[in-house]
């Protein structure tokens, strides 16, 4: 007899494994599109020309899949996670929305797809949960030379290619460049206020430091040169001149992605456009965790599975976020952010404060604010001299 294998164990261990992403599409028999997202998509044999891929026997969408006589597998690009996720979903009402034109024998093909292949049913076989699907190729072609996505772990990602040069990151110089520029005005303010201020720019998803004055009496925990995913509720200072695609994506990030959330993360974004700066209370369990979990994901290869705890634990901080200021009370607070105003073409800046004194009255918070947001409006001003 053989032994039993542990389900988790199993799935923790093939997960190790990375698999590229396609959408199985057809249209039904009822005449609707219909499609799965795949992972065991794979070659089988050139001649003749054989494909396959592996539908759980309990999957609907394979049932709706499998009354078509073709079907056409749509290899995703590493731009088309929203899609992807779009499309793992079950039920009806996912193709709503989604472009795509009929292959030579009907089935989908996919806008922006990286290539497409649409098969006959060669064979379909039961093995255990699933079915083996043989696939007969009967056209193909690369419609997209891009990037593929890739799934491991439970995450998604992107090929970058092995190389002995480190990737040039012309923004990150660029901003490091102009953060040199303001300095004096970072250190001074530092000095007066006896707090930590940082420049930080985003370079894509992240907010990386590129400057820093530390003159409070506590110590710094992120050093210069510090990459911190932008994951909501943090980051709303960099969003202030966002186009909504950008905004869209950042609400994406939170692992909690409900209406009611986006809602909260929306209204936190409106009040930082609003008031010019964002706050953030310190609740040492919680702030614990965050860094925790940002200092494990960089000491791993940014694994998925840290990149979700890192998520989780930073969407845990939206009760901290932009606490409102009452008059007379005391706070502890964690940070203070103000946007930089730059030009367009630069990636979005801000000035961070950090390490200040716990039980801090509303009115002390107030005009610390007003001094950080007089230094970055003087610091967008230098950037922006500088540049021409
Ligand atoms: C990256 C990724 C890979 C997947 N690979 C497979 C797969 O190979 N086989 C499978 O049956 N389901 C796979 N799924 C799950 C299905 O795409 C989808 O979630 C499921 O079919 C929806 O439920 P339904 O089929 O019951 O409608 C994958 C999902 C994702 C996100």
């Amino acid at each position: 007899m053989v032994k039993a294998v542990d389900s988790a164990l199993f799935r923790e261990t093939l997960g190790h494994y990375p698999t590229g992403v396609a959408v199985v599409t057809a249209v039904a028999e009822d005449g609707n599109p219909a499609g799965m997202v795949v992972g065991t998509f794979s070659s089988v044999s050139l001649d003749p020309p054989m494909v396959a891929f592996f539908p759980a026997v309990s999957s609907g969408s394979f049932q709706h899949l499998r009354t078509a006589k073709a079907f056409c597998v749509n290899v995703l690009a590493a731009d088309q996670e929203a899609l992807c996720r779009r499309m793992a979903t079950g039920g009806a009402g996912k193709f709503d929305g989604v472009r795509w034109r009929p292959g030579p024998l009907g089935s989908p093909i996919l806008e922006d797809a990286v290539s497409w292949i649409e098969c006959t049913y060669e064979d379909v076989r039961e093995a255990g949960d699933h079915f083996i699907v043989l696939g007969l190729v009967h056209e193909l072609a690369v419609q997209r030379s891009t990037l593929p996505l890739l799934f491991f772990q439970g995450g998604y990602g992107r090929f970058s290619p092995g190389s002995f040069l480190a990737t040039p990151d012309p923004d990150l110089i660029q901003a490091a460049q102009l953060a040199e520029t303001v300095r004096s005005q970072v250190e001074e303010l530092s000095a007066e206020l006896a707090v930590n201020c940082g420049v930080l720019v985003k370079i894509r998803g992240d907010a990386v430091q590129v400057l820093a004055a530390n003159r409070a009496s506590v110590a710094e925990p992120f050093p210069l040169g510090h990459r911190q995913p932008i994951i909501p509720p943090l980051g709303a200072a960099f969003l202030v001149n966002s186009a909504p695609a950008e905004v869209e994506e950042w609400l994406g990030r939170s692992p909690d992605d409900s209406p009611d959330r986006r809602e909260l993360h929306r209204a936190r974004l409106d009040q930082v456009r609003e008031c010019g700066y964002s706050l953030l209370a310190a609740e040492p369990g919680l702030l614990g965790r965050q860094q925790a979990a940002l200092s494990a994901f960089e000491l791993s290869d940014r694994l998925p599975r840290h990149e979700r705890a890192v998520q989780q634990a930073t969407s845990e901080l939206a009760e901290l976020f932009c606490p409102d200021l009452r008059p007379g009370e005391l706070y502890d607070l964690a940070s203070i952010v103000a946007p930089v105003p730059t030009d367009a073409d630069l990636p979005p800046m801000a000035i961070r404060m950090t390490g200040m004194p716990a039980s801090v009255p509303a009115e002390q918070i107030e005009a610390w604010v007003g001094r950080l947001k007089q230094v970055a409006a003087a610091a967008g001003a230098a950037m922006t001299a500088t540049r021409r």
